[in-house]
This record gives C-alpha cells, sequence and structure tokens, in this order.
C-alpha cells in the first residue's frame, strides 16, 4: 500500500487549503437581504480570501462554489450563482495572472453554460505556468462523482490494454481523479456552524484536518483564515501512525 500524499515542507503552514464556503443565504436574512445579496458579498470573501492565502504563503487554496447538488436550488438562485461566476472569471482572471496565481477548475463543466466553459478555458490556458499559488475552483462538483469517474477511465484504460491492473494503488489511483496533478487538502474549513463534509473531496481529505467555525463565509476575513492556519499548527499530523511530539500515545 502507498503511503498518503504529506505535507513535506513547512509542516507549519497548510500547503492546500480547501474551503466549504457556507452561510451565504443566512448572513443575507439575518439582514433582511436576498439570498443573491449573501452570495454576492460571498464572492467578495472569497476573492479575500485567495489574496489572504496568498499572503500567508499557502500554495493551493480550493473553494466549493458550487456543488452537484447546487442545481436543485430555485432556478432564480442558480442562475444569480452563474451569473456571479460570470462576472467573477471576467473580472478576475487578468488580476490573478498578474499576480501569478494558476487557476484550475474541478468538476462536470460539461452542464455549465457553454460561455462559461469558455471563460474557464481561457482562465485555465492563460495562467497555466504561474507558481505563486493555486486556486482551484470546484464547480459542478461531487466527490462520489469524482470517484466514480476516475473508475471508469481506469477501467476503459485496463480494458484497452493502456494499464496495468496489478500496478495500480492509491498513489496511482489518485492521478485519475480531477485533482490529479494538485496534493490533498491539509487543511478543510467549514463557516457557518455546519459539520459536514457535504460529497466534496471525500479521497482527497482522507488526511486533512477539519476546521469548523461559526462564522457565516460573507464574514470570513483573513483574520478568520490566519485562525484556522493556527488551528492547523497546533495539530499533531500522525497519517496513522505514533505521535511525533507526544512519545508513545499515539
Ligand atoms: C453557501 O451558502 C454557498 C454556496 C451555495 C456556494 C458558494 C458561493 C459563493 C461563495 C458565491 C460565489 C460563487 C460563485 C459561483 C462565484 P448557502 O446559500 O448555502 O447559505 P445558507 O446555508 O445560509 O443558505
Amino acid at each position: 500500500m502507498s503511503a498518503p500524499q504529506q505535507n513535506t515542507g513547512n509542516e507549519k503552514l497548510p500547503r492546500h487549503v480547501a474551503i466549504i464556503m457556507d452561510g451565504n443565504g443566512r448572513w443575507a436574512t439575518a439582514r433582511g437581504l436576498t439570498r443573491t445579496e449573501g452570495h454576492r458579498k460571498g464572492a467578495e470573501a472569497a476573492r479575500h480570501a485567495v489574496e489572504a492565502a496568498g499572503e500567508l504563503g499557502i500554495k493551493y487554496i480550493t473553494l466549493f462554489a458550487f456543488s452537484s447538488e447546487n442545481w436543485n436550488r430555485p432556478a432564480d438562485e442558480v442562475n444569480d450563482l452563474m451569473n456571479l461566476l460570470r462576472y467573477y472569471l471576467k473580472k478576475e482572471t487578468a488580476e490573478l495572472h498578474k499576480n501569478g496565481a494558476r487557476i484550475r477548475v474541478i468538476g462536470d463543466r460539461t452542464a455549465l453554460p457553454h460561455d462559461i466553459v469558455k471563460l474557464i478555458e481561457n482562465a485555465e490556458n492563460l495562467t497555466r505556468d504561474n507558481t505563486k499559488i493555486t486556486v482551484v475552483l470546484a464547480l459542478n462538483y461531487g466527490g462520489r462523482q469524482d470517484i466514480v469517474s476516475a473508475a471508469k477511465d481506469l477501467a476503459k484504460q485496463v480494458k484497452a490494454g493502456e494499464a496495468d491492473l496489478s500496478q495500480i494503488d492509491e498513489n496511482s489511483f489518485s492521478g485519475y481523479l480531477m485533482t490529479g496533478d494538485i496534493p490533498d487538502p491539509d487543511l478543510m474549513i467549514r463557516t457557518s456552524g455546519e459539520s459536514r463534509i457535504s460529497n466534496f473531496l471525500l479521497w482527497q481529505m482522507a488526511y486533512a484536518e477539519l476546521y469548523f467555525t461559526d462564522t457565516l463565509w460573507p464574514d470570513f476575513s483573513k483574520k478568520d483564515l490566519e485562525q484556522a492556519v493556527a488551528y492547523f499548527a497546533g495539530r499533531d499530523r500522525r497519517y496513522g501512525g505514533l505521535s511525533q511530539s507526544h512519545g508513545m500515545q499515539g
């Protein structure tokens, strides 16, 4: 069995932070605003979180911007989320590129509006060689779908004689996932007091530290990110082995 992908850099700083941005609706309702206004503020918070992650030296940040279950929301709300996505892809791509960010999108993009697919392709192509930070947007993403589609790709390759079943292990299987070239998250943050994983990066989060905060996503600031990173720095990651700092306590 292969070892999990471990964070081998500065152990106190997560290399990859994945965020479930939750609470836009409740933030808006509490202020007598529409849910759309909550998402708008949430999108601004996402932009600031990326900036803050870059300043802290985090190399990968994944944002769960639209889940495969979000299609079940009222059509107007889905439409508003697509409009926001369109707006930010148009407005922020050049700025992110200027700041050395590489943009990657995971999820089933075939169900997204065609012009958004074009904007995504453009953003990915423009920024593909940047190295300061990788910003992964999870759009129409589901963790189980990711694993099923990886298993199907692998099965196809085995059937065609292009892959050897006896050579498949955890590491090589990871390469078939939508995050194939991205290290596993070290830290997962979920806002708004919910403590569920909600079909996010299921395989990839096997060894992630999980951090839940009551802060609603539109209020999430650099200070909140720093708090989550401080929580991470205080954890003793053992990957199933024994504790480094507490001797035999495990
Ligand atoms: C959860 O709030 C948030 C989402 C459904 C997706 C996250 C979207 C954004 C941060 C806006 C930016 C998005 C794009 C696509 C650019 P909620 O509506 O579930 O909040 P609630 O649980 O309080 O109702």
